[in-house]
């Protein structure tokens, strides 16, 4: 069974006193015993600050992007390796925020995910069709293509990876997928990944104006395991309502 995990994206957003509030309050709120595991994906000026907030706590902590390259001269990326040196578990790769603003290619995405398997973290592999591939017919195809080109890079390590259906015309929108059609697609993900006998380890979550009020519904899913919450992730009553969903 793929593990239950829920993932706040916390994107652009924080500054040093509201990050302590809520990290603090992320620990005392989560209960240790949960059966699902919970994660927070900050800045990376703040990752030493989850690191200390949360160690020892059951919650993790990440980064929203890495860059493809070890070391080097490419002023303004930040490697895996150095990352990881904070204590992450995950990071994010392919958000569709970035593959819309900064250019992130399918191949950029792949060799991200290499590159944070490589630092030993777990890539939070992000797939995802735009309103209009969906009214296209393509969603499939996108989602697909997104998945095979990172399988192509990393084969078998597929199976180490966390993947985020996000449909872009559900990011911020406050317009969810209906549980309906957030399962159709996880359903299509979880047989491709069954070909590369990994759709039993991967975790498939959910992306996309997920609250409190509609968590449940979307996690009750045979397919979705958990979900990737941006805005509402900021706020920690909100937060915990839908991890706990
Ligand atoms: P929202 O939850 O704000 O729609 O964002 C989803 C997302 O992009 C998470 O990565």
């Amino acid at each position: 069974m793929p593990g239950k995990l829920v993932v706040g994206n916390w994107k652009m957003n924080g500054d040093l006193r509201r990050n302590d509030a809520l990290l603090a309050d992320l620990r005392v709120g989560w209960p240790v015993q949960a059966i699902r595991q919970i994660a927070v994906c900050v800045p990376f000026p703040y990752l030493w600050q989850a690191q200390a907030a949360l160690s020892g706590s059951t919650i993790g902590w990440g980064a929203q992007t890495v860059s493809e390259y070890a070391h080097g001269a490419h002023t303004g990326e930040v490697a895996a390796g150095m990352i990881a040196e904070f204590g992450c578990r995950y990071v994010i790769v392919g958000h569709s925020e970035r593959r819309a603003s900064y250019g992130e290619t399918d191949e950029m995405v792949a060799a991200k995910s290499s590159a944070a398997l490589d630092a030993g973290m777990t890539p939070i592999v992000c797939v995802g069709e735009s309103w209009a591939e969906r009214e296209a017919g393509a969603g499939d195809t996108v989602v697909l293509r997104q998945l095979d080109a990172v399988v192509s890079r990393i084969g078998r390590r597929i199976a180490e990876t966390v993947i985020a259906y996000e449909p872009v015309w559900a990011i911020g929108t406050g317009r969810s997928a209906t549980p309906e059609q957030a399962q159709a697609v996880h359903e299509v993900l979880r047989k491709r990944l069954r070909k590369h006998e990994a759709a039993e380890s991967v975790s498939l979550l959910y992306g996309g104006s997920v609250k409190a009020g509609n968590a449940k519904a979307l996690f009750a899913c045979a397919d979705i395991d958990g979900g990737l919450i941006g805005g509402a992730s900021l706020n920690v009553d909100e937060f915990l309502a839908i991890a706990g969903a």
